[in-house]
């Protein structure tokens, strides 16, 4: 048959055909580990995922909570989707993740098309509670259950990087923050199960694994029996085939001297902290309840220096929140000079309902915030490109990661620590270099922007 022909045969509207799921992730990488377990779910049940949301029966979206422009963003989304579900009645709507658990059937009474609210501890029950809806129409199902082992088993595409969720929930209660409402109490998961799963994830050919939690450096607690991230670290290092071991995001507070020592001992794990410090002023970090000072903050990254001397550390940082003044900014500035961030993300404060900090007056003008914002990203890129160019010359140890996003003529991979750097997709003969996917190669740096570090393959 000829193109031609078959595309004269194709009807206009796809068909759809039944339990295919199209599924849109937004925020941090636990909602994509989360999504990556609801498709394993789906998947038992006999469903396909779908690229467009019109070839699909079952339209989900795995949402954030943490600042309003993420909600924004889906109800943007559920907005666009009245129309198709008017032409097609038959189609499931569905809203998990935390913007589901933070307004649960409000979302329900909102968008009369949306057939479905699934809480973060919930999803793993999609199928059966897709029956229900068979049955008994529209529902929210949102209350925080036991913790079921198949909340971890999860349908990954094959590739170089895995992430595993080793935890879930929050026991800090930062002021600003809705993540303990919308995830629960912190909840840590058994250590040999983790490993299993590790060794069955370096078996299919990951080469990267990244542990997961909201504080990751408070893995254990809740086990009670002692175990700590630093042990996690040291059983899971030992997996044959691994090739690198990653894990975010700290709390500054938790970062013990062990935790550091092991990071330090393990060549595998790498020398990278995302470990968020949102603020220089004491002042306002008590008012974020952060329970850590600014020299507390610093005593932490002199101890990481101190043992890892080009560990890289990556910071969040929240500017306006209440109160914030100029010198409480001034010393946010001061923090990101004497640290030296190898990367921060900068996000506006946003004032999410039934957090405490709601209850103080968001008083920072959004014209203040932005340029604070702003200010702050000026800097950090200084940082970086100040940071990079003396790495001319270097040969850094890169865990290559697949064709650059902005390049396709490049590979791109990371560093021991965070870097990004990227090298030609062919050698100098023409040979392309699609194998050293998945592989540690010597890359030696040729020249860098503020962003990336760019450099060759040294033989
Ligand atoms: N407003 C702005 N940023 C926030 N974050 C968390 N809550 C808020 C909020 N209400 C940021 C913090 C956190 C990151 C994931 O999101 O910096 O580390
Ligand atoms: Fe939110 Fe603070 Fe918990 Fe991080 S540590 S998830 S900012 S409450």
């Amino acid at each position: 048959m000829t193109p031609s022909a078959a595309t004269e045969a194709e009807p206009l509207i796809p068909v759809v055909r039944a339990r295919t799921v199209y599924i849109e992730t937004f925020g941090c990488q636990m909602n994509l580990a989360d999504t990556e377990v609801v498709l394993a779910r789906l998947g038992e049940a006999g469903y396909r995922r779908v690229a467009e949301v019109e070839q699909a029966s079952l339209v989900l979206y795995n949402t954030c909570a943490v600042r309003d422009h993420a909600e924004a963003k889906v109800r943007g989304r559920l907005g666009a989707l009245k129309g198709l579900k008017r032409r097609r009645p038959e189609l499931k709507i569905g809203i998990m993740g935390c913007m589901a658990q933070r307004e649960k059937e409000q979302l329900l009474a909102a968008y009369p098309h949306v057939d479905l609210v699934v809480g973060t501890d919930q999803f793993v029950r999609m199928p059966q509670l897709l029956d229900q809806l068979e049955d008994q129409g529209r529902l929210a199902a949102t209350s925080f259950g036991d913790f079921e082992d198949r909340m971890w088993s999860a349908t990954r595409s094959s590739g170089v990087n895995a992430w595993v969720p080793i935890m879930r929930g929050c026991n800090y209660n930062c002021t600003y923050c809705v993540v303990p409402f919308t995830r629960g109490r912190e909840k840590s998961r058994a250590p040999a199960q983790i490993e299993d799963e590790v060794r069955r994830l370096v078996d299919e050919g990951f080469a990267q694994v990244t542990l997961l939690g909201q504080t990751v450096d408070s893995y254990g607690k809740t086990l009670g029996d002692g175990t700590t991230l630093a042990a996690l670290l040291r059983r899971v290092h030992a997996i044959d085939g691994l090739k690198r071991l990653r894990f975010v995001t700290s709390h500054p507070k938790d970062i013990t001297d062990e935790l550091l020592d092991t990071m330090a001992a393990l060549p595998k794990v790498a020398k990278h902290l995302h470990v968020p410090a949102q603020c220089g002023s004491d002042r306002i970090l008590r008012l974020m309840g952060r329970r850590y000072s600014r020299a507390d903050y610093l005593d932490m990254v002199r101890r990481a220096r101190a043992r890892m001397p080009e560990i890289e550390l990556l910071t969040d940082i929240i500017v306006g929140f209440p109160r914030e003044t100029d010198e409480d900014f001034a010393q946010t500035v001061a923090l990101m000079e004497e640290v030296r961030f190898a990367g921060a993300y900068v996000f506006m404060y946003s004032q999410r309902p039934d957090t405490p900090a709601a209850n103080l007056p968001d008083d920072v003008p959004v014209e203040v915030k932005k340029a604070r914002c702003n200010h702050l990203l000026d800097l950090q890129l200084v940082h970086q490109g100040q940071a990079y160019a003396p790495l001319t010359g270097r040969v850094l140890q890169v865990l290559v990661e697949g064709p650059s996003k902005s390049d396709e003529a490049m590979l791109h991979g990371r560093s021991l620590g965070n870097l990004n750097i990227v090298f030609p997709r062919v050698d100098a003969a023409g040979t392309g270099r699609d194998d050293l996917i998945g592989q540690l190669v010597d890359v030696r740096i040729a020249r860098s922007t503020s962003l990336t570090l760019f450099g060759d393959v040294v033989a």
